[in-house]
């Protein structure tokens, strides 16, 4: 099969084959057909396999084809996205994909200065990339309208209709003509959501490539039990090991990243964190030098857990647990993308196991345990002292959270002890399909290192909504 088998028109197929695109991916070419006849659709497809493309070739043709002039202020086509990256990120593929087909592309999203927003939505775009606060004051402003918008496109649908978003989702949606295309993607569309979104489409074809929440094929997921108080010391291992191309790393809390990477610069490895209390500069350049690879680890809260997409990325690493199952498939398929392989560790400490449980009931999947390195409790002491030499002692962690504010509900602990065996001589770096040891079994070897259970004043206790503490 080809981009002109599935209707795609020469200008659009000549961009593609500017990319070295040759053939379309399983959810293009099911997608593709589909929104070029003009109903609704709820794409899902698994992470890093062309959902962008999906979206955006079939939606410029129809726009060609109908040939409107867009007015001032207006746009006609609006995708929305939940982070300011992934906003940058499509629009960046809308330009390239319809650079023969003459469409005007441009985005709003905050921590931008809100008058080039206006300057530029002020002759009308054919394609605005936005995310919802900084388009909700736009439209109160008066800069733009929505009143001409033909195709409405929700980007990580899921996360859109979620508890962060649903309100100023609701809001624009009443904005926007009754008669117009829609069209919902993600990995990932639980049960619950799945409704909800119903009540935004109508009569959707719902193209489903996997199962949702299905894992990316070619990514080699691996879970580490591991004290709290430990896993820096073993995140240093990993990352020390050379054959590691470029890491992500996520934490739970913006104060958790800027801590991590504090640590890790101790044991002279250098990172950038990316997260929401990072000035809109800081975030583009930290994004900016992994994507170069001039700084080869990232450490990021959930706000590059979705649809970012970054060559090269050999390795995510979830020093903690997402609570909310979903979330795991996202940040893993942060790497094997696009045909690629990659390797996702994760660090489990005694009080996330109900957390590990939740992620492989979703994913339905069982995750193989690697053991702790061998000799981890040596290796660990040296590192932590080579550390102390360098920057001091290691601040006390603390909660992401207002002072005088509870702490938000445990999990409650299994109480199993934290595995500590040994590594048999493989490692993180390259751990390769079915050649690890450790089987599907939760490995319970009980040797040295354990310092009493997990977690204690590792700030293990998370809130209901993920998307507040990014
Ligand atoms: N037909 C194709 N052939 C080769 N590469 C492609 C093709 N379509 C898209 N790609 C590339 O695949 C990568 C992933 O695409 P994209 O970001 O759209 O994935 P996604 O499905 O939206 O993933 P996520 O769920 O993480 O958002 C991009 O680098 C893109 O350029
Ligand atoms: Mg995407």
């Amino acid at each position: 099969m080809t981009f002109q088998t599935l209707g795609l028109s020469e200008p659009l197929v000549r961009a593609l084959e500017a990319k070295g695109y040759t053939n379309p991916t399983p959810i293009q070419a099911q997608a593709i057909p589909t929104v070029l006849e003009g109903g609704d659709l709820l794409g899902i497809a698994q992470t890093g396999t062309g959902k962008t493309a999906a979206f955006v070739l079939p939606s410029i043709q129809r726009m060609v084809a109908a040939q409107k002039r867009v007015l001032p202020t207006h746009c006609r086509m609006l995708v929305l996205a939940p982070t300011r990256e992934l906003a940058s990120q499509i629009a960046d593929s809308a330009r390239e994909y319809g650079k023969f087909s003459k469409m005007s592309v441009t985005t709003v999203f905050g921590g931008t200065s809100i008058n080039k927003n206006r300057q530029d939505m002020s002759r009308g775009v054919d394609i605005l990339v936005a995310t919802p606060g900084r388009l909700i004051d736009l439209v109160e402003q008066g800069f733009v309208n929505l009143s001409m918008i033909e195709i409405l496109v929700l980007d990580e649908a899921d996360q859109m209709l979620d508890l962060g978003f649903i309100h100023a989702l609701k809001k624009i949606v009443r904005m926007v003509p009754r008669k117009r295309q829609t069209l919902f993607f993600s990995a990932t569309m639980p049960a619950s959501i799945r409704e909800l979104a119903n009540q935004f489409l109508h009569e959707p074809a719902t193209v489903s490539v996997k199962p949702a929440a299905t894992t990316a094929e070619r990514v080699d997921q691996l879970v580490t039990f591991v004290n709290q108080t430990e896993k820096q010391a073993l995140l240093t291992l990993v990352l020390q090991d050379e054959t590691i191309d470029r890491a992500l790393v996520f934490t739970r809390t913006k104060h958790g990243a800027d801590r991590v990477v504090k640590l890790l610069a101790g044991n002279g490895i250098a990172s950038n964190a990316i997260h929401g209390n990072k000035s809109q500069g800081q975030r583009e350049r930290a994004l900016g030098e992994f994507k170069s690879g001039s700084v080869r680890i990232l450490v990021a809260t959930d706000i590059a857990a979705r649809g970012i997409d970054v060559s090269g990325v050999s390795h995510v690493v979830n020093f903690e647990l997402p609570n909310v199952p979903e979330q795991y498939v996202h940040r893993i398929g942060r790497t094997a993308r696009a045909g690629a392989s990659g390797i996702a560790v994760s660090f489990c400490a005694d009080d996330e196991r109900p957390y590990l449980k939740d992620i492989e009931r979703t994913t339905r999947q069982k995750i193989p345990v690697q053991p702790l390195p061998e000799d981890f409790a040596n290796k660990a002491n040296q590192i932590k002292s080579q550390r102390v030499k360098a920057i001091g002692n290691d601040p006390a962690p603390r909660e992401d959270r207002p002072r005088g504010a509870r702490p938000p509900a445990r999990p409650r602990a299994t109480h199993a002890p934290t595995p500590t065996g040994t590594g048999g001589g493989r490692n993180y770096a390259n751990a390769s399909r079915g050649g690890r040891g450790g089987g599907q079994g939760q490995g319970r070897s009980g040797g040295g290192g354990g310092r009493g259970r997990g977690g204690s004043g590792g700030g293990q206790g998370r809130g209901a909504g993920s998307s507040a503490s990014r």
